[in-house]
């Protein structure tokens, strides 16, 4: 019965337009972003990027490019020529990528961050503009096959482009935990966090076929987070900005009881299990926009397949 005051709870605020925006989350995570999700999630990013060249000269797009993590990378790899246009949301977020980032910037290497959303930012860049456009971690946070689409169009023939996201069966311990939670008390969820968490890699690269994409990688990862205690793991999510859209989407005056309450849920996993073992399962996919592409990109964005995962 409580699953079914949820489901209500969750329609009326549907129907209310409450969605949980993340970027005050990511706005107060972005002092420790750097400190918990780079150090155990970031290498992954790393690793991603070495799925698409980075040569010398190149203009790369980056969209919601967080601390500037990978933006640090990509401007490595350039070695001193070519462009860089980034973008984030999150005012936090981005003063710490321009700290990181800005000093590379010369007459040779050009380096723009600008504040915004990406969907409107990637909609600004003139078509066959850029050799690689990058997407880490923050394609959920669109339409991705509209996303994508409008990627195709900025590309120059030939040119690349690399999305890592986390899968929708991430951290299940902990979204378990929260759905229970929310279906014993229905009035703790105030507002929806919207996000389109792939179930898998083959799903992304569905998404790209759409768009018109030629897919050349796609596979899937999974990292233990670095949590041995309940408190270590709720530390971890809210620190890292895994939980981003969180703070919006509970009763602010009841977060802590909600926060104690996922911490006992996990406790119990602990005690019957020995071991918390909560991982944050991704996937990569990259992949070409073919030379002779004549699609139309208006078409393709009408396409839907896209699996939105609602808490
Ligand atoms: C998990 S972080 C990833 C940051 C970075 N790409 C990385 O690899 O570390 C997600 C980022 O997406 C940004 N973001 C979310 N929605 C956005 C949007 N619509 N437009 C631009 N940035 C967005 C957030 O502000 C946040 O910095």
């Amino acid at each position: 019965m409580s699953r079914v005051r949820l489901a209500a709870r969750a329609l009326r605020l549907a129907l209310n337009k409450a969605h949980a925006d993340p970027t005050a989350d990511y706005d107060a995570a972005s002092g420790d972003y750097d400190a918990f999700f780079s150090p155990v999630m970031g290498r992954h990013s790393i690793a991603a990027l070495d799925a698409v060249p980075v040569a010398p000269g190149d203009t790369v797009v980056e969209l919601a490019c967080g601390t500037g993590h990978l933006t640090e990378e990509i401007v490595r790899r350039l070695n001193g020529r070519g462009a860089v246009h980034a973008v984030d949301k999150s005012p936090g977020m981005l003063r710490v990528a321009k700290e990181k980032v800005l000093p590379h910037a010369s007459a040779a290497l050009h380096i723009e961050l600008s504040e915004g959303d990406m969907d409107a930012f990637v909609q600004a860049q003139p078509s066959a503009s850029a050799d690689l456009v990058v997407v880490g971690w923050a394609i959920c946070y669109t339409k991705p096959t509209r996303l994508l689409a409008e990627i195709e169009r900025v590309l120059r023939p030939g040119g690349r482009v690399v999305v890592i996201e986390t899968r929708a069966d991430a951290h299940r311990a902990l979204t378990e935990s929260l759905e229970r939670i929310f279906a014993d008390d229905p009035s703790l969820l105030t507002g929806l966090i919207r996000v389109t968490l792939p179930k898998d890699a083959a799903t992304v690269a569905r998404w790209f076929v759409k768009a018109g994409l030629a897919v050349d990688v796609q596979r899937e990862g999974a990292q233990t987070i670095p949590a041995h205690t309940p408190e270590d793991a709720v530390e971890w999510v809210q620190r890292s900005g895994a939980a981003a859209g969180f703070k919006t989407a509970v009763d602010s005056a009841r977060e802590q009881l909600v926060l104690d309450r996922i911490a006992a849920g996990l406790g119990e996993i602990l005690a019957q299990q020995g071991v918390l073992d909560i991982q944050h399962t991704f996937v990569v996919v990259a992949g070409t926009k073919p030379v002779n592409s004549t699609a139309s990109t208006a078409v393709r964005r009408r396409s839907g397949d896209e699996e939105a995962s609602v808490v």
